[in-house]
């Protein structure tokens, strides 16, 4: 297994990088304080699965962006803890929180700091959960597994549910691009994170659709770092985790990956007619013995 360096020069790029996309991608989701006072709640079936009864539990949301997943977890009923570098995410979900009335303590950190200064309190958590576009910005992944291995009690567990790494080799064409074992030497994009949310159009809006900003262009770039399967399993194993559940789906929730990849029920994107078909996402719980 290869490790490497903690990049945290690499992460502060992509903190600007993400606030930037963050201003762009809440722009297109309307109004969502009231999606939320209307009862709604943004967490796909695959993942309120894996989470299973979270009712009084606590869950630690690493990576959570501007926090929709993180209150719709709270309206589970678990006392949830969100965390992410950027600035505008973080301020944008503390908003929401207050607009809502739905209780979330966010924090605005990198996530190694986060684990590293949790850790070193000793405070534990039932559950630590990262969804959807969270790993490929982890540059050391044996230490991001130790950290979270560190900061679940007994029994506690990780819930996981990510886009396949396999999935990750493909340029938006299908065009097989990218190598699938990159150990996770940096990629760097020039042109830093892009407007997905305005090409998932309603598979990652709350409500309708909304214009917003057009057009955008980030001008900061960013990093990711790309793990394959058995390097993930590996760090969480090698960290003292067992694994319990390891699943992969056939189709995309909310992000259109591709080209030509046509909407299903419940914000799920499946590919053409003429691609065979392939994992897209997986989810893993491992629990602490
Ligand atoms: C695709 S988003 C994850 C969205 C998430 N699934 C949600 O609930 O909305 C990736 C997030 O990772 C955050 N991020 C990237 N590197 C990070 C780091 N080193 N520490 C904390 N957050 C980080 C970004 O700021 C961004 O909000």
């Amino acid at each position: 297994m290869v490790n490497n360096p903690l990049r945290k020069q690499l992460h502060e790029e992509n903190r600007l990088s993400w606030n930037e996309a963050t201003k762009a991608h809440n722009s297109h989701k309307g109004n969502q304080a009231k999606f939320f006072q209307n009862g709604g709640n943004t967490l796909f079936p695959e993942e309120i699965e894996l989470l299973g009864d979270i009712t009084g539990l606590s869950v630690v949301h690493l990576q959570c962006n501007a926090g929709q997943d993180s209150l719709s977890l709270s309206r589970l009923g678990a006392v949830v803890t969100g965390v992410d570098i950027s600035d505008e995410a973080i301020s944008f979900a503390k908003k929401l929180s207050q607009e809502t009335g739905i209780t979330v303590t966010f924090y605005r950190a990198d996530i190694f700091d986060w684990l590293e200064e949790t850790a070193q309190k000793n405070e534990q958590v039932d559950i630590v959960f990262c969804s959807y576009g969270a790993v490929c910005w982890i540059s050391d992944i044996s230490l991001w597994a130790k950290g979270i291995a560190l900061i679940l009690k007994h029994g506690g567990r990780l819930v996981l549910i990510e886009f396949h790494p396999v999935a990750m080799m493909f340029d938006s064409d299908w065009s097989h691009k990218f190598p699938y074992f990159r150990e996770g030497q940096p990629l760097t994009w020039e042109e830093g994170i892009s407007d997905y949310v305005a090409a998932s159009s309603e598979g990652l809006t709350l409500s309708e659709y909304e214009t917003g900003i057009e057009n955008f262009q980030n001008p900061y770039r960013s990093h990711e770092f790309q793990w394959s399967i058995s390097e993930i399993v590996t760090a969480l194993l090698q960290a003292g985790l067992s694994l319990e559940v390891l699943q992969e789906y056939p189709y995309s929730n909310g992000c259109k990956l591709f080209e030509r990849m046509r909407e299903a029920t419940g914000r799920r994107w499946i590919p053409p007619d003429d691609v065979p078909n392939l994992p897209l996402m997986y989810g893993i719980v491992a629990h602490k013995p």
